[in-house]
């Protein structure tokens, strides 16, 4: 067996056990912060304005966050519901946010004058949050982060250092803060190949300084999960998954990015995640200061409050709904064991009617108020009765009725209509 094949079968074996917490925590917070929000027009900036080298690093002197920041984020995610975070330590702009060896160019020489990492990492433990590190390969201020790809005899010396200073990064970052359990790569241009990254290597090095971590797929590996960007779709059956997803359309902080997502549309979000038995990774981009954006933390908060009611519908070991259940007019499903829950997102009135049911239900309950309602079920329909006129939901329209069966719901309605 070669040491890869030898790696992904250790990996495989104990991935169900080291993902369990993962699966039941459904919903995370994802942190970009760096030099760039300084400028206030996304993470890419330096890239697609060209900003010269020297120029953009200037902007390590005149970042100066305030105090521990990260405590404000950790308790909003806490409220908010979420059960991790992954934050920056290094973006595409090759700013360190921790204390390392390897480069100058880091938060404990420059502007800020300390650890941003380290605080990050005590707010989460302060909050009771799991601790995901983000790190992005691609370096476009490292001198060797594109030198690194030319296939020559200087392109492979280039590329010797910058692999040396990627394991050195991670090896610190995997070694001075404690337990980590989340490892986030991202963007491994420009090396075309997992060998040429070494990520075996790396991988490998990550999880024996933490054995119990998850890694994401963006070293050019499979690893432990999928990450969906900007679209919640869930991975073939089997393959977990984690969709991350901007609040307003850019990672970094970008005040002139008007297009807030919606209280409603991060539920329906954690709605496709729950039922496609993935993860919701919603990021924040904070001021540069470290302030969380009033759009994001009202939202959050109201997110936090809808959770707070209907939570039992999302957290948890789930069930998949494709296949088992059928597209609805009023709402959609998620699932857990015996029972079904109907996220109403259209309120029907006083009467919901559900068709094609093939489980039969024992008990409904509006989640709204903890209420039984009245349901008449025969072999084809189920009609729920004497519910509110209006959505019982105030804070986003979308009540979730419970619906607890006799065994695995299961639903089958096809596009014909069958006349008994
Ligand atoms: C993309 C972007 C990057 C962002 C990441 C989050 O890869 O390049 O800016 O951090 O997505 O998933």
């Amino acid at each position: 067996m070669s040491g890869k094949e030898e790696y992904l079968r250790k990996t495989a074996a104990n991935r169900a056990e080291r993902m369990r917490w993962w699966h039941e925590a459904r919903f995370g917070m994802f942190v970009h912060w760096g030099l760039y929000a300084q400028l206030g027009r996304h993470e890419w900036v330096m890239n697609r304005e060209r900003i010269p080298v020297a120029e953009y690093q200037k902007l390590a002197d005149s970042w100066h966050p305030k105090e521990r920041p990260a405590r404000e984020w950790a308790r909003l995610a806490q409220k908010a519901g979420m059960k991790y975070m992954v934050m920056t330590t290094k973006h595409h702009e090759g700013f360190c946010l921790w204390d390392t060896a390897q480069t100058d160019y880091n938060a404990v020489k420059r502007g800020p004058g300390r650890d941003l990492v380290r605080e990050y990492v005590e707010a989460c433990r302060e909050f009771g949050l799991k601790i995901g590190f983000y790190y992005s390969l691609m370096d476009w201020h490292h001198p060797d982060g594109a030198e690194c790809a030319r296939d020559d005899a200087a392109g492979r010396l280039a590329r010797r250092r910058f692999l040396d200073f990627t394991q050195g990064c991670v090896r610190e970052l995997c070694t001075n803060y404690g337990k980590i359990d989340v490892f986030w790569h991202d963007v491994s241009w420009p090396l075309r190949s997992p060998e040429a990254w070494e990520s075996v290597q790396m991988n490998r090095l990550i999880r024996e300084l933490q054995p119990h971590i998850l890694i994401n797929n963006r070293s050019q590996l499979d690893e432990d999960f999928g990450t969906p960007e900007e679209h919640v779709t869930a991975a073939e059956a089997g393959r977990a998954w984690e969709a991350c997803m901007t609040f307003n359309g850019s990672w970094g902080y970008m005040p002139i990015s008007p297009d807030w997502r919606s209280v409603r549309e991060v539920i329906g979000m954690l709605r496709s995640a729950a039922g496609g038995q993935g993860n919701l990774l919603l990021n924040i981009g904070p001021h540069p200061d470290g302030s969380v954006p009033d759009e994001a933390t009202e939202r959050l908060e109201s997110v936090g409050k809808w959770i707070a009611t209907y939570g039992d519908a999302l957290y948890g070991q789930v069930d998949r709904v494709d296949g088992r259940m059928e597209w609805m007019l009023t709402g959609q499903w998620t699932l857990k064991g015996d029972t079904a829950y109907y996220w109403c997102d259209r309120w029907p009135g006083s009467e919901l009617a559900i068709g094609g049911l093939q489980t039969k239900v024992v008990e409904a309950t509006l989640m709204a108020t903890g209420d039984p309602v009245a349901f008449e079920q025969t072999e084809n329909r189920l009609v729920l009765s004497g519910l509110p006129e209006s959505s019982p939901d105030e804070i986003a329209g979308v009540s979730v009725i419970k619906l607890k069966c006799t065994g695995p719901p299961h639903q089958v309605l096809g596009s014909g209509y069958v006349v008994l």
